[in-house]
């Protein structure tokens, strides 16, 4: 499942493996125009748990959510929703409900029509659905607007409208397709706060899909990054960050400071050389993923968070091993940006340690963490 090759993966240490699955994709494939969309994708969400498929634009994201709701079958492998095969059933008779990324809202009908409209179509009694309509805009705070037409309500409203027609539905998986991207950006925090406390306290197995990283790691229970059709890694938000298993993930996840150098030293003490245009320079380090039996080859890759990059004034001009560049204001912290060695180094400091670099003054720099990756993957 994860292509991490680190034996303590976030799947392990977050799920028992007790834990009932709550939906599950086995070798999921799916060929678009002649191109592999999704690549044998497998992907396990417990029960009650959410899990965000993060991406870049076109990695196929949507195109599995589809597969899940059934609007799209697959080419080959199979879904299960606790426990049932749902693979060969059309979207009506399988317990998921989608929430579109452009809401999909009927504009003539109100907020209590447009929730109750999926229970219409089921036929259920008057009563029954009145009751169901009213329990589900009380969850999601709408009880104000039942009356009113979509148009006259904020785009934060509308999208809550959408979570409770999909929610009415009573669904064993709920899925969200972007269901942000329509909102101002403080709106977008409110409302994925929101959908996350709403989620939990209904324990409903959902999976989200976006490109937004932020929002991955601020809602999620896992992630799963995706890269052309595959899943590159699935691990708690914690474990993602600290540890992506792939360059492309520690990029894609975060900022990153991706470096030539090996490393070299003991265990006591730790030192990595960079290599750039100008040579190469000594730094001393914390800890790495590498383990002391591995050694690090001439051509590895290097990562360093920019928040692990650590800055000090010179005691002695011998000290200096970098050169500020730039000095960016980021609000709460600063950005610096440092050449070492001809390369380029961004480091995240507060406001102690910016107070020590001068624009083209020298400074020291220690690194807290640093990965090391062979052929793109985490050694
Ligand atoms: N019906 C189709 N025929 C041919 N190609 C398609 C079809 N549907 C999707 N694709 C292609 O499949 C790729 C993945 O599409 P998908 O919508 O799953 O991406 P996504 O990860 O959701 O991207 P985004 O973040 O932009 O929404 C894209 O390159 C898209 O052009
Ligand atoms: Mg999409």
């Amino acid at each position: 499942m994860t292509s991490t090759a680190h034996p303590h993966t976030a799947e392990e240490a977050a799920v028992p493996e007790a834990a009932a699955d709550g939906l599950v994709l086995r070798g999921v494939s799916k060929v678009l125009g002649g191109k592999t969309i999704v690549d044998d994708l497998d992907l396990r969400v417990a029960k009650g748990e959410l899990v965000c498929l993060l991406g870049p634009s076109g990695c196929g994201k949507t195109t599995t959510l589809r597969m899940v709701a059934g609007f799209l079958g697959p080419d080959a492998g199979a879904v299960t929703i606790e426990g049932r095969d749902v693979t060969g059933l059309p979207p009506e008779r399988r317990p998921t409900a989608m929430v579109f990324q452009n809401y999909a809202l009927w504009p003539h009908m109100s907020v209590f029509d447009n929730v109750a409209f999926p229970l219409r179509l089921r036929k259920l009694p008057k009563a029954q659905i009145r009751t169901q309509v009213e329990e589900v805009l009380e969850l999601v705070g709408l009880t104000h607007h039942v009356r009113s037409r979509p148009a006259r309500i904020s785009g934060g409203e509308q999208q809550r409208v959408a979570l409770a027609r999909a929610l009415v539905q009573r669904p064993q998986v709920l899925l969200l397709d972007e269901p942000l991207s329509n909102l101002d950006a403080k709106l977008r925090v409110r409302v994925r706060e929101d959908i996350r406390e709403i989620q939990q306290r209904l324990g409903i197995t959902t999976v989200v899909v976006t490109h937004d990283q932020d929002e991955a790691l601020s809602m999620s229970d896992r992630v799963a990054v995706m890269n052309s059709g595959r899943i590159e890694q699935y691990a708690a938000p914690a474990e993602l960050y600290r540890t992506p298993a792939t360059t492309f993930v520690g990029g894609f996840v975060g900022a990153t400071n991706t470096l030539r150098g090996r490393l070299e030293g003991d265990a006591a003490e730790p030192v990595v050389v960079l290599s750039g245009s100008a040579g190469e320079v000594r730094l001393p380090m914390g800890s790495t993923n590498l383990h002391p039996a591995v050694s690090s080859a001439a051509d590895d890759t290097l990562t360093v968070r920019p928040e692990d990059v650590v800055v000090t004034g010179l005691v002695g001009n011998a000290d200096a091993s970098a050169v500020v560049d730039r000095i960016i204001p980021r609000g709460h912290f600063t950005e610096v940006v440092l050449v070492v060695a001809g390369a380029t180094l961004r480091a995240y400091v507060d406001a102690d340690a910016a107070a020590v670099a001068q624009p083209r003054g020298q400074v020291r720099i220690g690194l807290r963490r640093v990965l090391v990756y062979r052929d793109g993957r985490l050694l």
